[in-house]
């Protein structure tokens, strides 16, 4: 998968940007707040509809205007296709070849990111939610069935809470629709996690080896935490658990009118020689140990699907010393697109540099500094 061009139209700090990649690496250097995040989250916005920083779509719009449009040509098994996000005050949409996507899960799987961005450091730091989020977004890449039945567990949940209250509010004893509502979201449930205990135990197979090769240490993996009890697949387990906790615990539900047990409570835990790196590990580990949980997503993408989604690294090399930086690199294959962001051109590889296209933005404005890649280095171009 290629990402070939990419036009942005009044995005965060561009007005208006076209930029042509290189199949192979590009770097975009600048400043401080020049615009460099904001190219990744656009592309990232293009890919999956919505930006991984926490805030509103509309803040993604530019300042004092009313639409932003993000365009992209991708390359992919030999068809060019166009992409399209248009944002307004009101409303978002997503078109394939100019005609509208109507459903998002429709949508998302098409153009596929495997991403390293700034906020990423919280799915270790951060709340469960965001660490479920980004787990559905990696099996929903793989397997477009899995964000059906995610959007069918979610509507599922809503009634069911919406039930709860109602049978709260009005005293009613009747249960029978509850139980109708109970076995649903069984189903349902019993698919997804299926999912996931798969892609974790595909993740497990790779990340502790890739963080051994990182950082020299070994001793990472992912554990699936949830509220059942259950670390594996066990279909008879799920369903027994989860009707005995709903009703065991029915009258603490019905007080909430929320449910309190099932796959949207679950958890992920990266375990560091046993220890959960939320508090235990360093900054920079917690950085290499994000950094080997994207590169294994990137690695099971290809072995799933034969080709690598387009890699995107915005300042992956800051905090992070020389030795391990060249240990990143050696993971970026000559068959990978990866679109690289730095403030600072000698945090990076010269070899990688060499081979690489080079922007540089500021304020805004994007020039080409240097036509390497893939394409063939441009004659007459200045080098850095
Ligand atoms: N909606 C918006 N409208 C206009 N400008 C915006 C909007 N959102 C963000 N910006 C501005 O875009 C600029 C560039 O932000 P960006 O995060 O891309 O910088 P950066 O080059 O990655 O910087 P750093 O090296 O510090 O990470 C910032 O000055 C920011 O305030
Ligand atoms: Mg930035």
């Amino acid at each position: 998968m290629r990402l070939k061009s990419l036009k942005l139209e009044n995005f965060r700090n561009y007005e208006s940007a076209e930029i042509e990649f290189s199949p192979g690496i590009n770097i975009f250097i600048g400043d401080n707040a020049m615009g460099k995040t904001n190219i990744l989250e656009a592309i990232y916005v293009l890919a999956l509809t919505k930006s991984t920083r926490s805030g509103l779509d509309t803040d993604l719009i530019k300042l004092d205007t009313n639409k932003a449009i993000i365009t992209g040509e991708v390359l992919h098994d030999d068809v060019l296709k166009q992409y399209q996000i248009e944002l307004d005050k009101f409303s978002k949409r997503a078109y394939i070849n100019k005609s509208q996507v109507k459903k998002i899960s429709e949508y998302i799987s098409n153009f596929c990111v495997t991403s390293f961005l700034p906020n990423d450091i919280e799915i270790i730091k951060g709340s469960p939610s965001l660490r479920r989020s980004t787990l559905n977004i990696q099996i929903g890449s793989l397997y477009n069935n899995y964000l059906k039945y995610m959007n069918e567990y979610n509507s599922i949940l809503k009634i069911r809470n919406e039930y709860l209250k109602r049978l709260n509010i009005n005293a009613l004893s009747d249960t029978k629709y509850l139980d109708v509502v109970n076995q649903k979201m069984i189903d349902v449930s019993l698919k997804i996690y299926y999912f996931r205990f798969y892609y974790l135990s595909l993740i497990n197979d790779k990340i502790e080896g890739i963080f051994k090769r990182l950082s020299g240490l070994s001793g990472l993996s992912i554990s699936y935490v949830n509220n059942l009890g259950v670390s594996v697949y066990d279909e008879e387990k799920i369903k027994h658990t989860l009707l005995s906790k709903w009703k065991n615990n029915f009258n603490k539900e019905l007080m909430q009118g929320m449910t309190l047990y099932g796959l949207h409570r679950d958890d992920l835990v990266f375990l560091l020689n046993g220890k959960d790196a939320k508090v235990y590990a360093s900054q920079g580990q917690q950085r290499l140990i994000i950094i080997a949980y994207k590169i294994a997503e990137l690695l099971i993408f290809k072995d799933i699907k034969k080709e690598y989604p387009v890699f995107l690294l915005d300042d992956v090399f800051s905090e992070i010393d020389i030795k391990k930086r060249n240990n990143i690199i050696k993971y970026l294959k000559s068959e990978m697109q990866v679109i690289i962001t730095t403030t600072d051109i000698e945090d990076i590889d010269k070899d990688l540099v060499e081979s690489a296209r080079v922007y540089k933005i500021k304020n805004g404005q994007i020039k080409i500094n240097k036509g390497g890649g893939r394409n063939g280095r441009r004659k007459g171009t200045r080098k850095l």
